[in-house]
């Protein structure tokens, strides 16, 4: 019986199980490399979206890497490189979930929301019809998406029903989703695209090519009037650059998800979001990277894993395999 190893306490770990009964035995792990090296050093398959080069090394038998949600910077893909003969396959199953939030942040900046419900919270009418910042219209706009992949394509479909004109951006200057959008180019001619955009959303993967990407120059790029969305990751932006240009008013506004900095625990306290207080300013609407998180999503992470799985152990070819040269 194969052996797959699941860095993952929760309660869906059973939905593994059930998938998996009968070809392979599912052991849970907390995730720390002291456990997965004790109950899974044997393993064939590991479910998990954390994996250590000490992990690698040590699981000679590993042939298989499944992540549950989207994004692999977690895992040494060196590692994974030199072992030789493992499969890493990434998630993409929260892609439709992630763009209804990415629209979601982009229409809370355009309409000011986050100040609107401050002020009234307080009894203050200072936003009613008529005063300050009135609401930016999405309809007739631009829209720039970096990163045409699962996320990417989410957001075009649901971004047509706002009658926006769609441009994107890829690494390669092409997409499978081509046709969702109105004008697609390659990220090094991005520069026309983002000077007659009116919102850019970032739905690309960080990688050492991505890393910086939005930075004072591109910045520099974008119309005084314009927003910028970012349900990546929070590396793709230089986050002085941004801040300085939110600070002087230089773009209207950013809904950001992810972050420069993170809790030293998942979901921890007292730990602001980056160096420099992007949490002051009125034009920012932030978010503790949940855009992939909804009532069904976590369920369908360990569905999709588990068939996944399946689909290897069967010889057929799983879904999402990563380039491991591209990095996603
Ligand atoms: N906030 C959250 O909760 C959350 C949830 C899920 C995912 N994410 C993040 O979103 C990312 C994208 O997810 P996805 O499922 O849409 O990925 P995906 O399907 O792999 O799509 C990747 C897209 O990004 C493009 N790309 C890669 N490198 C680029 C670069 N340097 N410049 C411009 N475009 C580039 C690719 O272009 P080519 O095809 O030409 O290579 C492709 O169009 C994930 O990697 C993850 O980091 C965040």
């Amino acid at each position: 019986m194969l052996k797959v190893l699941a860095s993952s306490s929760h309660e869906n770990v059973q939905i593994l199980r059930s998938l998996l009964r009968g070809v392979a035995e599912v052991v849970p792990t907390d995730g720390t490399l002291e456990s997965m090296l004790k109950l899974g050093r044997d393993a064939d398959i590991l479910a998990s979206n954390r994996v250590s080069r000490e992990y690698i090394e040590a699981a000679s038998r590993l042939r298989m890497i499944q992540t549950f949600s989207t994004g692999i910077e977690k895992i040494d893909l060196e590692a994974v490189k030199s072992h030789g003969g493992i499969i890493l396959c990434n998630s993409h199953i929260n892609a439709a979930e992630v763009a209804e939030y990415a629209i979601t942040l982009l229409l809370a900046v355009a309409k000011n929301i986050i100040p609107n419900d401050r002020e009234l919270r307080k009894g203050d009418w200072v936003y009613a019809f008529g005063g300050p910042n009135p609401n930016i219209e999405i309809r007739r706009k631009t829209c720039l998406i970096i990163g045409l992949g699962n996320i990417g394509a989410e957001i075009a479909r649901r971004l047509r029903a706002f009658d926006v004109k769609i441009y994107a951006a890829t690494r390669s200057g092409d997409s499978q989703h081509a046709a969702l959008v109105d004008r697609l180019v390659r990220i090094d001619k991005v520069r026309p695209l983002v000077e007659s955009s009116d919102f850019v959303i970032l739905s690309l993967p960080l990688t050492p090519e991505s890393e910086g990407l939005v930075d004072s120059t591109f910045i520099s790029w974008m119309k005084p009037t314009s927003i910028i969305v970012n349900i990546s990751r929070g590396p793709i932006i230089n986050e002085r650059a941004l801040f300085d240009a939110l600070k002087q008013n230089r773009i209207r506004g950013a809904g950001l998800d992810v972050w420069w900095r993170y809790p030293p625990k998942w979901r921890g306290k007292a730990t602001p979001p980056s160096d420099i207080p992007f949490q002051d300013l009125d034009n920012v609407v932030v978010s503790p990277h949940r855009a992939g998180y909804s009532e069904n999503t976590e369920r369908e992470y360990f569905q999709f894993a588990g068939e996944n799985i399946l689909r290897f152990i069967r010889g057929e070819s799983p879904l999402n395999i990563v380039d491991l040269t591209r990095g996603y």
